[in-house]
């Protein structure tokens, strides 16, 4: 469900800074440092997918603290996915705008896709149903209070009205300096927008050399179109 007011042409630049020798290092998490690795979050990435089941980490037991687990939910072709956390409990540390502890739900493949909702505490999130394919799930905990979790039962839904598959567009630019331009964009992109009424959405991963930085350079891309510009901004993905 894309509003009209948001059909507008953006871009999403990421920014990867690869430093090798760091990953993996979490693994065991020493104090301080967030847990991200594949054992921590096996429950909330793999979780049981006969069953099409995912938990919170660690689940049934107590989640872990300092926790980064993401979780792409991707449904075949013309369907879409629709997420029950109903299980036996909803159990997330309590707090006003869910930033401590927290389960973050986007109607998209992407962490910029559009947010549905961020869910903490002790009430049920409700039903989540995507508007394509894909669902971009994050769990988080910060170093204190955990909680029992939850258990999620997802499933896949044909959908009566054709969902449009959206050619891939992304592109993977490193070295010491490179140019970046609408024209990096296949003529077929322009065409999907236009013929399903859906905003362009590309994404240009930039890799650079360890501890090297790349440098923002949004504007003179967007040159005449600044309302474009500063939406892209916002969703400037670090
Ligand atoms: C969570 O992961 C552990 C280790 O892989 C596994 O033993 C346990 O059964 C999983 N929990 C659920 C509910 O699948
Ligand atoms: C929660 O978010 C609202 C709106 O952004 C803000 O005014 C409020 O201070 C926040 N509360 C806490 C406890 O962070």
């Amino acid at each position: 469900m894309i509003s009209p007011s948001f059909s507008l042409f953006f871009l999403a630049v990421v920014f990867t800074f690869q430093v090798p020798g760091l990953q993996g290092k979490t693994k065991g998490g020493s104090p301080g440092e967030v847990k991200s690795d594949p054992t921590t979050c096996h429950n909330f990435t793999v979780g049981t997918p006969k069953e099409r089941k995912f938990y919170s980490p660690n689940y049934p037991n107590y989640y872990t603290s300092m926790t980064e687990c993401t979780l792409i939910l991707t449904a075949p072709p013309e369907n879409l996915i629709s997420v029950d956390f109903r299980g036996q409990e909803f159990r997330l540390e309590e707090d006003v705008n869910c930033t401590n502890d927290y389960l973050e739900v986007r109607d998209g493949a992407y962490g910029y896709s559009r947010m549905i909702g961020r869910y903490c505490g002790h009430k049920f999130p409700p039903i989540i149903i995507s508007s394509y394919r894909y669902l971009h799930l994050r769990f988080h905990s910060d170093e204190t209070i955990e909680y029992s979790g939850f258990a999620a039962q997802y499933q896949f839904i044909h959908s009566q009205e054709k969902v449009p598959e959206r050619p891939p567009c992304r592109f993977e630019v490193t070295g010491e300096e490179a140019r970046i331009s609408r024209a990096d964009i296949p003529s077929e992109q322009e065409q999907f927008t236009q013929n399903h009424g859906v905003p362009l959405d590309c994404t240009w991963v930039i890799t650079v050399r360890a501890q090297w930085m790349s440098l923002p350079f949004l504007y003179s891309l967007f040159i005449g179109n600044v309302e474009a510009a500063k939406l892209a901004q916002k969703r400037l993905y670090t």
